[in-house]
């Protein structure tokens, strides 16, 4: 039996999908939506992860534009540069890169609220994350949506299920915590302080990592028939790899997300879910 979480397969039909939805209401308006992500630096990693996110909104017809700045830009001078954005009529969403240089690392969330609530689509704003906590997901977090609609498409149950989620950060576990309670599961959520993590990790009928350590899940921690949602990315020997030991749960676990073309290629779906969204709300289509 295929245990296998597909979420690739998952993004491209949905990206599919949204394809013809942004040609169908460029047919009907004349305008496409438009997407701008601010990089400041040259951290590596986030550079791969800009140009992926461009790459596919070439791919469903999202004209996109691409900010890079010096990492010692002022404050005062990012700000603006998110003032002259959220002021753009052709741009509907603003992404800003994450984790910024350590030098405007501290003041993260100001920057964070001075992105238009409308255009923000990575849900990092306060209003939006207001929102989710009265269950509106209009503009939620990426990654958490897409492992929702993962579970949703594979048809898993959540209602009075048991799900512990280890990572309590701002773009995972805290809005996930919330998705999954609206859905009517019963939720642990687990840290660095968390004493015995094994036990949420053994009673979880669903068990959702976001560590950033590979194998930090074997079979020995899993509860045997559980689902295993791995949002973990981690390189080991240059090869892409999550948080959970693949091979040592595969035969306890019933379902498991492959890393990679689990979770990341949802994460990527969903801001362009999000970016058309914003877009047809700012043009009052919806
Ligand atoms: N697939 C995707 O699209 C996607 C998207 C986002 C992130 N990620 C990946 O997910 C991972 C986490 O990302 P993040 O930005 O959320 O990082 P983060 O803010 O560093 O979060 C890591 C979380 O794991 C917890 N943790 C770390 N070591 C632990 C341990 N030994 N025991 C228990 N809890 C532990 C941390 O606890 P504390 O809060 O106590 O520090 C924190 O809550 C990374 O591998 C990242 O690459 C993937």
């Amino acid at each position: 039996m295929d245990k296998t979480l597909d979420g690739k397969k998952l993004a491209d039909m949905l990206n599919s999908e949204l394809t013809d939805k942004i040609n169908k209401t460029f047919k009907e308006t004349g305008t496409r939506p438009g997407l701008a992500t601010i990089l400041v630096g040259q951290n590596t990693a986030s550079q791969v992860y800009v140009n992926i996110k461009h790459k596919t909104c070439a791919q469903v017809g999202l004209k996109s534009i691409k900010i890079e700045l010096d990492e010692n830009i002022s404050k005062d001078n990012l700000i603006q540069v998110i003032y002259d954005l959220n002021k753009r009529t052709d741009i509907h969403g603003i992404l800003l890169q994450l984790p910024l240089p350590s030098n405007l690392r501290p003041d993260t969330p100001l920057f964070l609220g001075e992105i238009s609530f409308h255009k923000d689509v990575d849900g990092f704003h306060p209003i939006n994350r207001g929102k989710l906590f009265d269950y509106d997901e209009s503009l939620a977090p990426c990654t958490p949506k897409g492992i929702i609609a993962l579970l949703e498409h594979y048809d898993v149950e959540l209602k009075g299920k048991d799900v512990t989620i280890i990572n309590r950060s701002n773009l995972l576990g805290k809005p996930l915590f919330l998705m999954l309670l609206k859905r009517d599961a019963t939720v642990s959520v687990c840290h660095t302080s968390t004493k015995n993590i094994e036990r949420y990790m053994k009673q979880a009928d669903i068990l959702i990592l976001g560590v950033g350590k590979p194998r930090f899940v074997t079979g020995d921690t899993i509860k045997e028939g559980s689902i295993i949602i791995d949002a973990g990315i981690n390189r080991v020997e240059g090869k892409l790899c999550g948080d959970v030991d693949f091979d040592d749960v595969i035969d306890k676990c019933s379902k498991i997300t492959p890393v990679p073309g689990g979770v990341g290629p949802l994460t990527v779906s969903f801001l362009l879910q999000n970016t058309y969204f914003a877009f047809l709300k700012q043009l009052k289509l919806v």
